[in-house]
């Protein structure tokens, strides 16, 4: 739908910030574990504006998206560094 520039910009670069800093640690610090995290839509403040195009079963409280994301972490491996992850655990896609 278009719109939103700097927030579409400011994904984009914090995509490559991730992506970067995750081969660097591979590097220098061979054992820590760097994933990108796509939260779901939740009920913040942030996503307000929007929350009536969302239906209501796609909108996470913030404890669900927390105990969600705490859940993908437990399950991580060290290869899995560098990836993006959903907050179903499915990888997306660079
Ligand atoms: N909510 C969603 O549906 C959704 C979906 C996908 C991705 N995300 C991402 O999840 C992240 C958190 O979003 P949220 O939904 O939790 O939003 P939020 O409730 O609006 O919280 C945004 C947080 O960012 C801080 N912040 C804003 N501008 C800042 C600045 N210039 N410098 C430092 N801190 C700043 C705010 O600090 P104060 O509390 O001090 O104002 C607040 O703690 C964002 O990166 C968002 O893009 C959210």
């Amino acid at each position: 739908m278009g719109g939103w520039y700097g927030y579409r910009a400011s994904k984009a670069a914090l995509n490559m910030f991730m992506h970067t800093t995750a081969i660097e640690y591979k590097r220098t610090c061979p054992r820590a574990i760097v994933v990108t995290l796509h939260p779901g839509t939740t009920d913040t403040q942030l996503s307000r504006p929007f929350q009536r195009n969302v239906p209501p079963e796609k909108l996470f409280t913030v404890d669900r998206t927390v105990c969600q994301l705490m859940q993908v972490l437990d399950r991580l491996q060290e290869s899995d560094s560098g990836e993006f992850f959903s907050w179903d655990g499915s990888r997306l896609p660079w």
